[in-house]
């Protein structure tokens, strides 16, 4: 796993989307961070097939940043990552793709993953697609802007994005009929807070965890509708691969070792309606 400087689980309570940036571009200095980082990454846990590339996306005469709607301002780099299909996939992306969301975050620089909201032919072009590859989300990467454009306020409205779910809506004892409050989850309060603290498409926060012996089961609470607006991309299969970079690394960061393992489906664990089971992390 790739190290930061900072804590990990600062830079996960820091991290938050934006969408209104200075004009200003990132410096050689920045470029060459980020993208040094993204070659010392490690392969995601189940070895999908990734690409990252920082792309220049600015045409002088505009103020919006083109192929994202006019949502976002000011920026001018938008990171773009590519993959090729594999049974993991979406989970993979998201959980590598937000490792560089991360490292930008460590950088001082603002950061909005975009799974629905942006041209994926433009940015196709941009990042030189190869055959069997899609884009599944993208990034405008800049320096902040001091406060939000009135566009970027309504979407944070909109999405409630500075409010999460409280920890028992998302985490359970043995099965779904026993929430878990932050105590009962002892060692592990601190990896499950990141989970919850994590960005989903929509604010969504799809994720729901069931600790059962030495084993966290990760399950997807689906909102159907949501897959039928974006077909391109299973984004609350990428908000899932997101909350799994957050928990392994704040696991680790507390001295806490597993892997991810993908089980026997539902565990005899009786689930709620829309809710399928997608992961496992094994304490070691
Ligand atoms: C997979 C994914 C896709 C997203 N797609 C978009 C998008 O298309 N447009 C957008 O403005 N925000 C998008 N977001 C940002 C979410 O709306 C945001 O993460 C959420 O509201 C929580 O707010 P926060 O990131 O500030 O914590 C996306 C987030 C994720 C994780």
């Amino acid at each position: 796993m790739v190290p930061y400087h900072e804590q990990v689980t600062d830079l996960i309570r820091r991290r938050r989307s934006w969408r209104s940036y200075l004009e200003r571009p990132l410096s050689p200095g920045q470029i060459g961070q980020i993208n040094r980082f993204i070659e010392s990454m490690d392969p995601p846990p189940f070895g999908t097939n990734l690409r990252f590339g920082l792309v220049d996306a600015h045409l002088p005469e505009k103020k919006r940043m083109p192929g994202t709607y006019g949502i976002i301002k000011g920026a001018r780099h938008i990171l773009v990552g590519a993959m090729t299909s594999s049974p993991m996939d979406f989970e993979d992306f998201g959980y590598s793709f937000e490792s560089i969301i991360l490292f930008c975050t460590e950088l001082g620089l603002g950061t909005c993953w975009m799974g629905g909201t942006f041209n994926r032919t433009l940015f196709g072009l941009l990042i030189g697609l190869k055959d069997g590859e899609t884009i599944p989300a993208v990034s405008p990467v800049g320096e902040p802007a001091s406060s939000r454009s009135l566009l970027d306020s309504l979407f944070v409205l909109s999405a409630g994005s500075k409010s999460r779910k409280p920890f028992p809506e998302l985490f359970f004892s043995r099965d779904f009929s026993t929430p878990m409050s932050e105590p009962q989850a002892g060692e592990y309060a601190q990896a499950l807070e990141m989970v919850r603290l994590a960005p989903s498409a929509a604010n969504k926060q799809p994720w729901r965890i069931v600790a059962a012996g030495d084993s966290f089961h990760f399950f997807l609470a689906r909102s159907t509708a949501y897959r039928k607006i974006f077909p391109e991309a299973d984004l609350q299969r990428i908000d899932m691969g997101i909350a799994m970079f957050h928990f392994e690394s704040a696991a680790r960061a507390s001295g806490l070792a597993g892997s991810w393992q993908r089980m026997d489906a539902s565990h005899g664990i009786c689930l709620p309606r829309n809710v399928e089971y997608r992961i496992s992390w094994v304490a070691a």
